[in-house]
């Protein structure tokens, strides 16, 4: 996958938006439609109760609210670290919207150390994030975030 590619066309799909909802739905548009082999791509957002609550996507419709700190969702955005599952049957706090997805990967997007949400992407294959892949959806993540600084939603 040439993520050199996919960075320049994300910016350019994102220049001169500023609205923040526009921007994430087609961010995450972008990405569902641009990878092989996906499930769903999207984002989840902190409400005041701690709770992750569903943000633009692609895909079947998914679980609307995630309970504070769990999940792969919740383990990215509590220790503001990329997640990998290979298997998602392996990690045991795993939350299945969809029966489908086999493997995962979420990055917190990170602005100035503070997490502000997560970005998922579940693909019905095991094991199909690799390191170049990861590195490569972080690229894309963070053009995102510094696309949108300063121009946030907080869930209700
Ligand atoms: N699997 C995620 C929940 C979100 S859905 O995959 C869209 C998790 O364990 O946090």
């Amino acid at each position: 996958m040439d993520y050199d590619l996919l960075l320049d066309q994300v910016i350019g799909l994102l220049a001169g938006e500023t609205d923040f909802i526009a921007s994430a739905a087609n961010f995450a548009a972008f990405v569902f439609n641009e990878l092989a082999e996906l499930n769903w791509a999207g984002f989840y957002f902190p409400a005041p109760s701690g709770e992750l609550v569903l943000g633009p996507f692609n895909g079947r419709p998914a679980c609307t609210r995630l309970p504070r700190g769990r999940g792969v969702c919740g383990a990215a955005f509590t220790s503001g670290r990329t997640m990998v599952v290979d298997d998602v049957h392996a990690f045991a706090d795993h939350i299945a919207c969809d029966s489908a997805s086999l493997s995962e990967i979420v990055v917190p997007l990170c602005d100035d150390g503070r997490v502000f949400g997560v970005f998922d992407v579940d693909s019905p294959i095991r094991a199909r994030f690799s390191a170049q892949d990861r590195a490569g959806i972080e690229g894309l993540v963070g053009a995102f975030v510094a696309h949108v600084r300063g121009s946030r939603v907080t869930p209700s």
